[in-house]
């Protein structure tokens, strides 16, 4: 409770559960990357991993606080920031705020919005674009539902749109995760923030790629 009653400590319980959240989307790209076996393999990881039962609604669980206590606590600090900073300190510093650094809250944003609609989209397979089906060995075919939903550009453009955005929050968020527990010099900021960027860029293009190339028919 004392880390939640300075500002230290709310950047530091952001930096923790944003960071947590990173580890999910490198799981989640490498499970996504089954779809390039085939049908075979999405579908059979998907059954792995609703055969998990319990433990799968305990990890949405940790998910879901992640995500409250990580986005309550960025409109917070991000309130506090814009009403702490006075004008001519902030246009001395300009200079080290990037486009992805002063977006941060607007990103965030966007990634709860895509993040709902996706849910939606491909967990409660709720929305119209949906294909329900079951593969020749009886399982839920997510094959057949993601290729059908990706051949639709319009589908296509909301998930490469969101994942700009997902690149842009990332690549300033992995960055500030090291600044904010202190873990940074003059020597190593540099190479800890192109780390960062080349793990943004390497979301873009891994979750991007599956999208494209399906509206591509390179997977069908
Ligand atoms: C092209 C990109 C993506 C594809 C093809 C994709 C695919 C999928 C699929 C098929 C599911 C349903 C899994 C199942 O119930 O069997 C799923 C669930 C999910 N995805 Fe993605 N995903 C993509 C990008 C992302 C990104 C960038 C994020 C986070 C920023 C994300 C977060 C989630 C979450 C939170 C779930 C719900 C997990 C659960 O069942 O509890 N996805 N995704």
């Amino acid at each position: 409770m004392e880390l939640l009653k300075s500002v230290v400590g709310r950047k530091i319980l952001m930096a923790i559960t944003g960071q947590m959240m990173v580890l999910f989307v490198i799981v989640h790209l490498l499970g996504n990357s089954s779809i390039f076996i085939g049908p075979n393999g999405i579908n059979s990881y998907a059954e792995h991993l609703h055969s998990l039962g319990p433990i799968v609604w305990i990890f949405r669980l940790v998910m879901l606080t992640l995500v409250l206590v990580h986005g309550i606590f960025g409109i917070i600090v991000s309130l506090e920031n814009s009403a702490a900073t006075p004008s001519n300190y902030a246009l001395k510093n300009r200079k080290r705020a990037t486009f992805s650094s002063e977006t941060m809250i607007w990103t965030g944003l966007l990634i709860a919005i895509f993040v709902t609609y996706h849910i939606l989209h491909f967990t409660a397979r709720v929305m119209p674009d949906i294909v329900l089906s079951t593969d020749a060995k009886d399982r839920f075919d997510v094959f057949k539902m993601v290729t059908i939903s990706f051949s639709l550009p319009a589908i296509v453009a909301i998930y490469v749109g969101a994942m700009i955005v997902l690149f842009l929050h990332l690549k300033h968020g992995i960055q500030s995760f090291f600044q904010t527990m202190g873990w940074n010099n003059d020597r190593s900021l540099p190479v800890i923030s192109r780390v960062g960027q080349v793990l943004a860029v390497i979301f873009l293009l891994g979750y991007s790629s599956i999208p494209v190339l399906i509206l591509a028919q390179f997977i069908k």
